[in-house]
């Protein structure tokens, strides 16, 4: 199947002849699990063959499964990067197999960028900046301290090291905040969860608490609430993603601003296929379109939330 990936040699195969690789980063989420579906689900409306594997969160199940992809001879290989680096030596692989590989939702730091063909996924310097964004205007109206605590994801994931540094850019223009204690949270709601009981402990003054998802989020409402404080009013929690989880504790006043980070990428991954498939070069890099929500947004927005 391998040498006919790009429609080099004898043009495009019918696509109920492809067959996709995908690699997934696990089930550690709300986002992960609606971004999992959308996948399947594209790839079935489409009748292409999807070959999935969830890595767990760990980065050598994901390089056993893009070894295995090629060792299968599979057309085309996407994948989900858990942690940014580590990646070339078997990128290098998939490409003297001559098997194209997409990025979706998370990127690798290879200064070789001919080792993938595309990267589909949101933009997360952005969304850290958008969620900076609503803290300083939230606070604009007084000099007093913020002191706020980070909840960051998986360590050396793309959205953990972009989202804090998108943030910190924004509320650094001014010294009144303070991020007092930064740590992870794995992106699961047990993480956010403990990780808040232990900083409650530690500095039981915070004023907000910027989690990089709504599932740490979630976990951090979990915790103040077993500490007898009100989420959303003694401390705020601004967090990414808007699953409906998140949501509903938005719409509820128990967080009080969502940066939204679209898991939809199943139609986009099954067009940018077809395009290999077919011959064509996609664009590099496909930045997903996402919004925000207050309180009042998702009050309107959900009842017709999808996931
Ligand atoms: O890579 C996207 C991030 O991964 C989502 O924001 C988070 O919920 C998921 O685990």
């Amino acid at each position: 199947a391998g040498g006919n990936a790009g429609g080099t040699s004898d043009g495009p195969k019918a696509l109920d002849e492809l067959v996709v690789g995908f690699s997934q980063v696990g089930a550690e989420s709300g986002w992960r699990t609606a971004n999992t579906t959308d996948i399947q689900a594209a790839f079935k409306d489409a009748g292409i063959e999807l070959k999935f594997s969830d890595a767990q969160q760990k980065q050598e199940n994901q390089i056993k499964a893009i070894r295995s992809y090629i060792q299968q001879q599979v057309d085309i290989i996407a994948f989900s990067p858990v942690v940014e680096s580590g990646w070339d030596a078997v990128l290098n692989e998939a490409k003297a197999a001559g098997i194209p590989v997409v990025l979706t939702d998370r990127a690798v730091d290879s200064a070789d960028d001919s080792l993938y063909v595309s990267f589909l996924g949101s933009d997360f310097v952005e969304e850290g900046k958008k969620a900076g964004d609503w803290v300083v205007e939230e606070y604009s109206g007084s000099d007093d301290d913020v002191k706020i605590a980070q909840l960051e994801g998986t360590t050396g994931a793309a959205p953990a090291i972009d989202r804090a540094e998108g943030f910190a850019d924004v509320i650094g223009a001014d010294d009144k905040f303070e991020i007092v204690a930064s740590q992870t949270g794995d992106f699961t709601r047990a993480g956010g969860k403990q990780v808040t009981e232990a900083l409650l402990k530690s500095n039981p003054d915070i004023d907000l608490i910027y989690a990089h998802n709504d599932d740490m989020g979630l976990g951090a409402i979990e915790a103040i609430e077993a500490a007898g404080l009100t989420p959303g009013e003694d401390i705020k929690i601004v967090t990414v993603d808007a699953v409906k989880d998140g949501m509903q504790a938005l719409a509820d006043g128990k967080i009080n601003f969502i940066v939204e980070c679209s898991p939809l990428l199943g139609a986009q991954l099954v067009d940018i296929v077809k395009q290999i498939n077919d011959g064509e070069t996609p664009e590099k890099r496909i930045i997903t379109e996402e919004t925000t929500f207050t309180q009042e947004q998702a009050v309107e927005a959900l009842p017709d939330r999808q996931y």
